[in-house]
């Protein structure tokens, strides 16, 4: 029998660069342990990327996946079901949207949004402005809106009427704005950028220029929405609201699952036949992802995330000033955090973490990321702590 290895190698198409040297074979999780083929524990900060805001396996997700399997599985948009009508409502409820879409990932949930916005400005303004260094998916759309031409290149001619402003910077914004733009998206933390924070006067600013303009306001909450910053959205930081909100990673609980959620009069401009999707709004992602939301909005929830949050940032600023000149800085909101090192170490310093039983996530050459579950323990964050410092003192 060919090893896991062998099989990928020969038959999934290498969009990952994994090779049987460098990459974990995982096998099982729980909280916020993984374990590998050879019996391993790991402690997970990277959590799927965003996606396990519970931590792997939690008993609420599996036993709402288990009994939603045992009762319907799929079946299409044609048909109303109670799961999907019923996440619509929680969503609704707990946010600036009125209306939601369903989706399968990150990039469908915002190409979702980009059409909306089109749509809803036709004929005349197309335009979107991004940002800089953003992260939007993999969609034809949604990579020409992520702002990293690394990202672009060999997929020329891209798709018309993207530009791209700097992060924080709302003159380059504003200079950007033409009687053909119909809408400027950002995400309020840029999460697979390196983990930049929006600042007040900007993102205050961008709802202003919106509002002046007639733009909507698009806030990609795919990796910073849903608790991850210690508020349920990360716009209710600085109190301004978009008009479209995207979100999915954390969402399902390790279930596929995006969204779209729309102001109504937005909304209405999607008619029957303009959008869908097959799997959009599945029973089995919608009751995981209803037993996620019944966890993350129990009272005291995100202020214990805000409090653990703390204590992580506060022990990376330590962990950044005992290395001062060797670590640039450190940056974060929430269970959202970076480390940027002053040298291109981070790709040693991740390999050095996973062999001492640490999962954590290199950004390019100097950034290291980290997103624990919000239910981590203040233990398993001081456990991370230790790790990380003593990896960071064989290296620099
Ligand atoms: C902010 C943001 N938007 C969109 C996406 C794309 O999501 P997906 O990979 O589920 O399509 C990501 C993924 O990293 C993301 O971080």
């Amino acid at each position: 029998m060919m090893s896991v290895e062998e099989l990928d190698a020969r038959y999934i198409i290498n969009t990952y660069g994994r090779t049987k040297e460098r990459t974990l074979f995982l096998e099982r999780g729980e909280g916020a342990y993984v374990w590998d083929d050879q019996g391993k524990r790991y402690l997970d900060l990277v959590g799927g990327l965003a996606v396990n805001l519970l931590g792997h396996c939690h008993p609420a997700v599996v036993e709402a996946v288990c009994n939603q399997a045992r009762e319907l599985i799929h079946v299409s948009n044609l048909y109303y079901t109670r799961p999907q009508a019923e996440l619509a409502r929680v969503l609704v409820e707990n946010s600036a949207g009125e209306r939601a879409f369903f989706a399968n990932s990150g990039a469908e949930a915002n190409e979702a949004a980009l059409k909306l916005a089109r749509k809803y400005h036709h004929p005349g303004r197309y335009k979107v402005i991004t940002a800089v260094n953003s992260f939007h998916g993999r969609t034809l759309a949604t990579v020409t809106a992520t702002g990293q031409e690394k990202y672009h290149q060999g997929f020329e001619p891209l798709p018309a009427g993207f530009s791209y402003g700097r992060f924080n910077d709302l003159a380059s914004f504003e200079e950007l704005v033409d009687g053909e733009t119909a809408a400027i998206m950002i995400e309020p933390v840029q999460g697979e950028g390196g983990i930049y924070v929006a600042e007040e006067a900007f993102i205050r600013g961008l709802r202003e220029l919106c509002d002046r303009e007639g733009l909507l306001l698009i806030f990609d909450e795919v990796q910073c929405g849903l608790g991850r910053t210690g508020k349920l959205w990360a716009y209710e930081h600085w109190g301004v609201k978009p008009d479209l909100l995207t979100t999915a990673k954390g969402l399902g609980g390790g279930m596929p699952i995006g969204v779209l959620l729309a102001g109504s009069k937005v909304a209405e401009t999607f008619q029957p036949g303009n959008h869908a999707s097959t799997f959009g709004g599945n029973p089995v992602a919608c009751r995981a992802a209803l037993a996620v939301l019944e966890i993350i909005l129990q009272e005291n929830f995100l202020d214990e995330v805000q409090e653990k949050s703390a204590l992580f940032m506060n022990g990376l600023e330590k962990l950044a000033s005992s290395f001062s000149g060797r670590v640039k800085e450190t940056r974060g909101l929430g269970m959202m955090a970076a480390l940027e090192l002053a040298v291109p170490l981070a790709v040693p310093a991740q390999r050095g973490c996973q062999e001492k039983g640490l999962l954590v996530n290199a950004i390019g050459e100097r950034i290291l990321r980290f997103l624990p579950p919000l239910n981590v323990t203040g233990e398993e964050l001081e456990q991370a702590l230790a790790i990380l410092e003593e990896v960071l003192a064989g290296l620099l």
